[in-house]
């Protein structure tokens, strides 16, 4: 394995500590790892008009594109600890935007499973769709 499954899941741990979810009180946090090896977290970050709340995993490749990253290997996103929480629709079209190889890391109750995005977004609209129409 080309990243260490283990340490995301603790990045992605400790940036859950800083999710602002006060409506929810559904804290998630995220740890992409850039193929040049930097690692970008995020948290959820909701709002007083529900429908600006931003997910944790989008916050983490927005912070990742705006340092100039576009290349990524995983993403590690760790919400309670029971259930997996797996990236929302909406997520996991922002995540198949950088490439279908991308291993999605969740876990429950410590356990760890990984999935490509391509896995999660079977027959994406994806930059390839654009190249083709060209
Ligand atoms: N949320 C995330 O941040 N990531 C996910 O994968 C699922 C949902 C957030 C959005 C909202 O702030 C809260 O969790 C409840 O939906």
């Amino acid at each position: 394995m080309a990243y260490d499954q283990v340490n995301l899941l603790a990045a992605a741990r400790a940036a859950r500590a800083n999710a602002y979810a006060p409506y929810s009180h559904f804290s998630v946090g995220a740890a992409l790892l850039a193929r040049d090896g930097r690692v970008f977290r995020g948290a959820n970050v909701e709002n007083a008009s529900y429908g600006l709340s931003m997910c944790a995993e989008r916050v983490a490749v927005f912070a990742a594109v705006a340092a100039g990253a576009l290349a990524f290997e995983a993403i590690a996103v760790v919400g309670p600890d029971r259930t997996a929480t797996m990236p929302c629709g909406a997520c996991r079209q922002v995540l198949i935007e950088f490439g279908p190889t991308l291993a999605v890391i969740t876990q429950a109750d410590g356990v760890a499973e990984t999935q490509s995005i391509a896995t999660l977004l079977p027959a994406a609209f994806s930059p390839l769709t654009l190249e083709d129409a060209r």
